[in-house]
């Protein structure tokens, strides 16, 4: 008679990254996505951040979270438009004219978009990681993920530890992998949309990350069973918080920098 079978053993490769990340920098405590958020989320003790990275007409990665350039700059009084205004319309040239920052309060007036390069540099010279969300502009993801994959192998390189790649397009994913093969991978999921744990091995992801709402213990257990980290976004309340470290998740992305300590272990 044969000895029976092991049991499987979970096989997680090391994990570079701390558990508590930034999200867009700061939250909202200052303008999402802008070298001011960054330093206000690293002056409350974070060494990791999460921003949205997209393309300017002329490809240049730079950061912002949506589509349109309306919310989060002075685009509409200063840019001539026509019928569209998203980020992917115009030049850098004209992108970095922008204010990013009188949106969100008089402190932080004239605060400029900043380029992917701009946070590479920030992160590299500090010691901190950087989770880039590449958000594209509709109807340019796998391009994005392209760019965004060649900017980030060139500006990490020789680094120890490379940023994560997060995206909810699976085009973008792919992109990223075509020209940043070593860069790891994260799926963004809103809900467990239909063959999500097949779409994100056939991307070679490394993580899942979540709407925290959908982690259980046995979606933890079948993640963790695939080989894969289990993160979350995004957080800002203590019993949420409570509950996916108690699940053994692996990261938790939050606005909250002023409210969770990223000392917590
Ligand atoms: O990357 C996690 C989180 O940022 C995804 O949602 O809309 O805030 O970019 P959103
Ligand atoms: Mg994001």
């Amino acid at each position: 008679m044969s000895a029976p079978s092991p049991a499987p053993v979970s096989t997680l490769a090391p994990w570079p990254y701390p558990r508590w990340i930034a999200h867009r920098g700061a939250g909202k405590l200052a303008p999402e996505n802008t070298l001011a958020a960054f330093r206000l989320g690293a002056q409350h003790g974070y060494r990791m951040f999460e921003c949205d990275a997209k393309l300017s007409a002329d490809g240049v990665p730079f950061l912002m979270h949506d589509a349109t350039l309306d919310r989060t700059t002075n685009a509409a009084q200063v840019l001539s438009t026509t019928a569209s205004n998203t980020g992917g319309d115009h030049p850098w040239s004209a992108l970095a004219q922008l204010d990013a920052g009188s949106w969100h309060s008089r402190t932080h007036a004239g605060e400029p978009l900043p380029t992917l390069e701009n946070m590479a540099r920030y992160c590299i010279a500090n010691g901190f990681f950087l989770n880039i969300e590449i958000k594209p502009t509709p109807g340019a993801e796998e391009k994005t993920g392209q760019v965004v994959g060649e900017h980030a192998a060139r500006l990490w390189q020789g680094q120890a530890v490379l940023p994560l790649f997060s995206s909810f397009q699976p085009e973008a994913l792919a992109g990223a992998r075509a020209t940043a093969p070593h860069i790891p991978r994260a799926l963004l999921l809103d809900t467990l949309r239909n063959g999500w744990l097949d779409l994100a091995r056939q991307l070679g992801c490394v993580a899942i990350v979540c709407n925290h709402a959908l982690w259980d213990a046995a979606l933890v257990a079948q993640v963790h069973g695939a080989g894969l980290r289990a993160l979350s976004y995004t957080v800002n309340d203590d019993w949420a918080a409570q509950r996916l470290i108690h699940l053994e998740t692996d990261g938790i992305i939050t606005d909250r920098v002023d409210f969770f300590s990223p000392a917590t272990p």
